[in-house]
């Protein structure tokens, strides 16, 4: 048989097949939190082409990101990458299409994406990824809004902050350290990418890397144990106080994030035992938008992006999976094939009037219809009967109560709408 890519992945309705394959039911569950808050904090939901411009990636993302790419060159000998994130994408589109929206332009996401990364735990070649993202906003009220949506998505799936914690830290704060040491501008991003990696990185690689930018090891661990909040990061810890959210947040230099483009602002979402990689990860983002509109269009962003894989995880160990055991609503049980054409009138009343019916689409031994019922979670049956007089009748069983009416067809809907 053949089987799928690496790094892909299957997604099956519950019940699952077995303990490893993913869950359509639970992506759809993350997928309707995502869209429901993302909702309740007036962002509007946008998408653009799975496939894009090789180039739009070169340069913008950075180097670590370039290297992931799922590229090749198109029948049309266009150099093309399947979309490793959403960020180069949204700020094309606002570049385009600033005018045409009041600012501060808030707009949210639900793409998969691609990265051809090495296989490990919590990463994989594909992943769906909420964007939220804000333009035209330099305050750090901004970022404040923004930080306050992402734990709000965290808890409207049940995690609280007991589960994670948003480690807020500086790009600026970084840039001076750097700049203060001497540090050449044109190799800030080296010097970056090399403190966003030094949490997973033998000491002694780091120390190494670091020394070749004349940055001492200890120099940079003393500046991320201190963490000493700069201005505009305590505008936004009041900001979440405001809100009640301050458990939820923590200054934290030793996030740094890997992507080039970040100018302020940036933080990472983690869960609180450190047990996966994380949650989510954003910032601001200020030039993007004139790099990418070649200097026409300058406007103040940022953003996350919070992929459903570590989050999937994480709900799954916390126990905060949902069941989704009852998606039918009714079964109608045909037991007289004479009244089979009957019986699907009835189907297509109801499933109009919006019920999930289930029914048995060949003639089939009732007690096996019944036991479908009961494995369907279904809360009524309904089976079609006819009367002495020739008339039909429903008989509607309720499966929790076991209470049996016996009804007119007319009224089946109404008495289960009721
Ligand atoms: P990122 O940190 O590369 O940021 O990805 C954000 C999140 O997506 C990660 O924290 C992780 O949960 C998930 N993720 C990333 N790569 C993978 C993978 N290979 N497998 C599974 N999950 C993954 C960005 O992509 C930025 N564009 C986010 C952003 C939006 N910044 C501003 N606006």
């Amino acid at each position: 048989m053949m089987d799928r890519l690496p790094g892909f992945r299957d997604f099956y309705p519950e019940p699952l097949p077995n303990s490893d394959a993913w869950s359509a039911d639970l992506r759809q569950h993350i997928f309707r939190c995502w869209r429901e808050t993302a909702r309740r904090y007036g962002f509007r939901e946008y998408d653009g082409p799975p496939v894009e411009p090789l180039e739009l990636y070169t340069n913008k993302s950075g180097s670590e990101i370039v290297a992931q790419l799922f590229n090749f060159v198109d029948k049309g000998e266009r150099a093309v990458a399947m979309r490793p994130e959403m960020t180069p994408t949204v700020a094309r589109m606002i570049a385009t299409a600033e005018r045409a929206y009041r600012k501060p332009v808030k707009w949210f996401s639900l793409p998969q994406l691609f990265r051809y990364e090495k296989q490990q735990k919590g990463r994989l070649r594909e992943h769906f990824q909420l964007n939220c993202d804000l333009f035209g906003e330099t305050d750090p009220a901004a970022d404040a809004e923004v930080v306050a949506l992402l734990i709000d998505v965290l808890r409207a799936l049940g995690l609280t902050s007991e589960d994670f914690v948003i480690r807020l830290s500086s790009r600026q704060a970084w840039q001076r350290f750097f700049a203060a040491r001497g540090g050449d501008s044109e190799r800030a991003y080296e010097f970056y990418q090399i403190v966003d990696k030094m949490e997973r990185e033998d000491p002694v690689v780091s120390t190494a890397k670091l020394a070749a930018l004349r940055v001492l090891y200890e120099d940079v661990t003393t500046f991320v144990t201190a963490s000493q909040p700069e201005p505009e990061l305590q505008c936004v810890l009041d900001n979440l106080g405001a809100r009640g959210l301050a458990d939820f947040v923590k200054v934290d230099y030793g996030v740094i994030r890997g992507l080039a483009y970040y100018t302020g602002i940036v933080f990472e979402a983690f869960d609180r035992k450190g047990a996966f990689r994380a949650l989510a990860g954003g910032g601001r983002y200020d030039q993007l938008i004139r790099q990418v509109s070649g200097g026409k269009v300058d406007m103040p962003a940022l953003g996350f992006g919070m992929g459903d894989v570590v989050l999937a995880e994480l709900l799954k160990v916390r126990g905060l999976v949902p069941s989704f055991a009852n998606t039918v609503d009714l079964v109608v049980l045909v037991e007289d094939e004479t009244l089979r054409a009957a019986s699907l009138g009835l189907i297509s009343e109801l499933r109009d009037a919006g019920k999930a019916v289930e029914y048995a689409l060949t003639p089939t031994k009732s007690d096996k219809q019944f036991k479908r019922a009961l494995e369907l979670g279904a809360r009524h049956t309904a089976r079609l009967e006819r009367s002495g007089e020739g008339q039909i009748t429903v008989r509607l069983k309720n499966l929790q109560t076991r209470e049996e009416k016996i009804l007119p067809a007319a009224e089946v809907k109404a008495a289960l709408l009721g």
